[in-house]
């Protein structure tokens, strides 16, 4: 059997960062987005938050028009974004969890607890052809929820298994091997995400329902040491050599 194909999708996010640091057009993160392109990756993420910290309207309408790679938008779900994805229509929302006072998503999206209010958000965006993902915790609970939601997406949050190390790692790596295959039981396409580096990416990309990983600040990061094509032709290269030689599904 051949393994499926891992997409990877690159997080531009942290190029804005550093543009905004300085209030001028440089560095550019849709040029960045043409470089993960030309490096392979399968498609575009970029969140764009309540207060534009990093990336801000104008970037999601320019990715939209000169990037030909499918947008994925993270937002909050609030009215505001869902008008804005509504005129922009990405490829693809992931809707998360947004606190102004967090250094980036904390947590996944609670789908179980806020699920009647989710619902007449989430459904015009659905009704629009646009790609629903919900990002949430490695919880069977979220993904029922997900799925009654009419989601056809869930994103698992990796930053738990991503900050420790030793059994506790393992132990967040079996909840989210669980979560993945209660997400493909019940017709969910699974996606991850999450603080993943070179040293993290193996394990997740070997779980075989996983069909897509977004990644952003790790390899934002490494691209000042190496470069961004080289740090995603890296990233890209372990993840293929983790589903070859592990994980592999029809
Ligand atoms: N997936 C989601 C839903 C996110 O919110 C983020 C962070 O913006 C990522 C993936 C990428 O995380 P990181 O930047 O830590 O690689």
């Amino acid at each position: 059997m051949t393994p499926r194909r891992l997409r990877l999708g690159v997080n531009i996010d942290h190029v804005a960062t550093l543009r905004n640091a300085r209030g001028t057009a440089h560095p550019d993160p849709v040029q960045a987005a043409a470089l993960a392109a030309a490096a392979g990756a399968d498609g575009i993420t970029a969140h764009l938050r309540e207060d534009r910290r990093h990336i801000r309207d104008r970037d999601i309408e320019r990715l939209r028009a000169e990037i030909a790679l499918p947008l994925n938008m993270e937002m909050a779900a609030t009215a505001e974004m869902v008008a804005i994805a509504l005129r922009l229509r990405p490829h693809a929302v992931c809707v998360v969890p947004e606190k102004r006072e967090e250094r980036t998503t904390e947590g996944g999206l609670d789908v179980a607890g806020h699920r009647e209010a989710l619902r007449p958000l989430l459904t015009p965006l659905i009704e629009a052809g646009i790609r629903v993902s919900l990002f949430v915790e490695p919880d069977p609970r979220q993904l029922d929820a997900a799925r009654a939601l009419g989601a056809p997406v869930v994103e698992l949050h990796t930053g738990a298994y991503c900050e420790v190390e030793g059994d506790a790692r393992a132990a967040e790596l079996a909840r989210i091997v669980a979560a993945a295959a209660h997400a493909e039981a019940v017709g969910l396409e699974c996606h991850a995400g999450h603080g993943l580096t070179f040293d993290s990416v193996a394990p997740v990309a070997a779980i075989p329902a996983i069909v897509e990983l977004n990644i952003g600040h790790f390899l934002i990061g490494e691209a000042i040491f190496t470069g961004l094509e080289a740090a995603i032709r890296h990233m890209r290269a372990r993840m293929d050599a983790a589903r070859t030689t592990i994980g592999v599904s029809s």
